[in-house]
């Protein structure tokens, strides 16, 4: 590897789920604090990070063909580009990207990347490095300030998991359950509130599964951690992402009826319909313990918009087991969802089971699901025509004049009118499309 040119731009590339998107943003904060600023749109950057994903098939190939046209695109304008390989895939094959992609000068891991300071140094004097250790906690106190954020912004709670669900990679890419301390959280927030954000998600594998000491010495969870954060004056909405069926409690539904800033919205994946599945897939959980608890939801707060997950294909996977998930969504009746075919991923129990399912029949499948699955948001859509509600402003949209927000139950809401970024506007919500809505505005809330 020769020595580089000490990078003057960047750029992250964020594929994965929201816990890697706060990854990038921070990695981009990191970079900044470096002196190292962001291409503009359109520029090739010096410095390239792909801050990967591994949860389905395709995603290390999409990062070789990603390299590829990088080296490229660089030969072309007579530069070579220092690339780092971060996220997911860094830390399932950091060793084989090494091997396979010379041009890749570093690797580094959803645990490690604090230190990506140090390795790009490192990088600009000619050495490749892999960094994929898992140093507990230590990487959000190495991590900078953060100075300026959206309306809405990612808080990460809790890392890694412990559930080992027979299908998924994350517990061998992200490592052990953390939940980061109490008081490091309130003040991240404090500082997201600071840089602008109005808004906060807090993030985790199992988000709900997070657990901490509170000032006065006594054992919480993850609703007195929300119930702390609703008292912050500035914060005016909260939300979080992603839940456990197994790691809800009595307090967890509580909050919902009672915490006016948190979105009356709950992610809450189930995989599958069919209790046989289920167990295969160690869940834990069965297809009624699950509706049971939907309902417990709905007793609380009963406009909460419910949304899931689901799998299909999972191996052995017969037709009536299919037909018992189809069965489960009719029930509950999802306002937003996300469905994929089971992939399989290398070191997971279930990429050696018996009774792998073809890829048309997953196919079928997957149509058959989604297209229940959108009539059911379609119809929470359409039901939510004439409700008034605030929207928070994002950004601003395509045509002159249009805004575009979120309802407290995420659906997208495009609106024309006297706002800006960052407000809480309420309108009346006139019009549904299967993915978003039409708002009417009636008055600017807050600014
Ligand atoms: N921790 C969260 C989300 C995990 S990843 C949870 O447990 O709910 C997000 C979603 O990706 C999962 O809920 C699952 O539906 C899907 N997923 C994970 N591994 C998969 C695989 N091997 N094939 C297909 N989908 C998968
Ligand atoms: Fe993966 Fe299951 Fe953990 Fe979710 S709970 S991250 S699906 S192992
Ligand atoms: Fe993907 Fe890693 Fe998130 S595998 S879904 S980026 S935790």
């Amino acid at each position: 590897m020769t020595a580089h040119t000490p990078p003057k731009t960047y750029r992250v590339k964020s594929f994965g789920c929201q816990m890697n998107v706060y990854d990038g943003e921070r990695m981009a904060e990191l970079l900044s604090q470096k002196g190292i600023t962001p291409a503009p749109e359109g520029e090739d950057a010096d410095l390239v990070v792909l801050n990967t994903c591994h949860i389905r098939e395709k995603a290390a190939e999409k990062v070789y063909s990603d390299i590829g046209r990088l080296v490229k695109a660089g030969r072309e304008a007579g530069k070579e580009p220092l690339i780092a390989v971060a996220g997911c895939v860094a830390q399932a094959e950091g060793e084989e990207i090494m091997a396979r992609a010379p041009a890749v000068s570093m690797v580094v891991g959803p645990q490690a990347y604090h230190r990506l300071g140090d390795m790009i140094d490192r990088a600009v004097a000619g050495e490749r490095a892999t960094d994929t250790d898992m140093p507990e906690d230590a990487k959000f106190a190495a991590l900078p300030k953060r100075r300026k954020v959206g309306p809405s912004a990612f808080l990460t709670i809790q890392e890694g998991c412990d559930k080992f669900c027979t299908y998924c990679v994350v517990p061998y890419t992200r490592g052990a359950e953390i939940s980061r301390p109490f008081n490091d959280l309130l003040r991240e927030a404090q500082i997201l509130l600071e840089a602008g954000a109005i808004e906060i998600t807090l993030l985790g594998q199992n988000v709900n599964a997070w657990t901490g000491v509170d000032d006065t010495g006594r054992d919480i969870g993850f609703d007195a951690l929300v119930r702390a954060l609703a008292a912050l004056p500035d914060l005016k909405r909260i939300r979080y992402t992603t839940s456990h069926p197994n790691d809800v409690t009595e307090g967890m539904i509580a909050m919902h009826g009672e915490v006016d800033k948190l979105m009356p919205y709950l992610h809450l994946p189930v995989q599958s319909g069919s209790d046989r599945v289920l167990k295969a897939m160690n869940r834990r959980h069965t297809a009624r313990g699950y509706l049971k608890l939907l309902d417990r939801f709905r007793e609380a707060r009963p406009d909460i918009a419910l949304s899931g997950d689901f799998i299909v294909g999972f191996p052995g996977e017969t037709e009536a087991e299919f037909a018992e998930t189809l069965a489960l969504v009719d029930a509950v009746k999802y306002a937003a969802a996300f469905s994929f075919k089971y992939s399989p991923r290398p070191g997971t129990p279930a990429a050696t089971m018996d009774g792998q399912i073809a890829r048309e029949v997953m196919e079928e499948r997957l149509a058959r699901l989604q297209n229940a699955l959108n009539r059911d948001q379609y119809a929470f859509n359409t039901a939510s025509v004439g409700k008034t509600c605030e929207v928070l402003v994002e950004r601003r949209g395509k045509l002159p004049g249009q805004w575009l927000g979120k309802s407290p139950w995420l659906q997208s809401v495009f609106f024309t009118g006297d706002a800006a970024i960052g407000d809480l506007v309420r309108v009346e919500l006139v019009e549904a499309g299967p993915n978003s809505l039409a708002g009417r505005v009636l008055e600017r809330v807050s600014a």
